[in-house]
């Protein structure tokens, strides 16, 4: 077997038209990745938001970059402030973008620049309902999903909500993107089933890296 190229760039595992799986593409980076979050948290902590209709999300979330990603009775938007302390969302690091950008260009989207970064904190017994994201202004640009800590089953869809959905189990280190047929495709995270892992304990973390505007 010819392995030259063995451990530089990992299989891309198409899920359909416009989407693709990279097994274990931010491993080496996860280290990293996950001081970076903490680094954040301190700034920006993790909180549950309230949907437009009114109920606690059961996962935390925290976001980086010019604008973040936000939930209360008003509805979803991206705001520049952090609505818990009034100030500026963390800057998004660097290398986030970096490796955000190299790996939508392994998934057929090259030249994404993302602004935003959301941040999802999962605990077992928490689950995210599938939903589309659709709150950014230029839909041409694709969705870079990073993977951390606990195992979760992901389910990607299609573009109606009643479209049949496949089941994803989505490990540490793995990245998913998703953009031009895929980019409103139907997406969500079953219950998280307990677990300890050694990078994160009893957490799954989920940076999504987005282009708001
Ligand atoms: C999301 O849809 O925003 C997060 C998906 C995930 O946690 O993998
Ligand atoms: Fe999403």
């Amino acid at each position: 077997m010819d392995d030259l190229f063995a451990g530089s760039l990992p299989a891309a595992e198409p899920l359909g038209d416009g989407a693709v799986l990279l097994r274990g593409r931010a491993g080496a980076d996860a280290g990293a990745l996950l001081a970076a979050i903490e680094a954040i948290a301190a700034v920006a902590p993790f909180r549950q938001f309230t949907t437009p209709g009114g109920r606690e999300m059961s996962v935390a979330m925290t976001n980086a970059g010019v604008a973040g990603w936000v939930s209360d009775r008003a509805g979803y938007r991206y705001q520049g402030e952090d609505p818990l302390t009034g100030r500026p969302w963390p800057a998004m690091p660097a290398p986030f973008a970096a490796l955000a950008r190299e790996a939508a260009a392994e998934a057929g989207f090259a030249g994404f620049a993302p602004d935003v970064c959301l941040i999802n904190r999962y605990r077992p017994g928490t689950k995210l309902s599938l939903h589309q994201d659709r709150d950014e202004a230029d839909l041409g640009h694709p969705i870079v999903s990073v993977s951390l800590g606990l195992p979760a089953t992901f389910q990607f869809g299609g573009l109606a909500r009643t479209d049949p959905v496949r089941k994803v189990p989505l490990v540490h280190g793995d990245i998913v993107v998703w953009g031009g047929p895929a980019r409103l495709a139907y997406h969500g995270i079953l219950t998280l089933k307990a677990g300890e892992h050694p990078a994160t304990g009893p957490l799954r973390y989920n940076l999504t890296f987005r282009r708001s505007g």
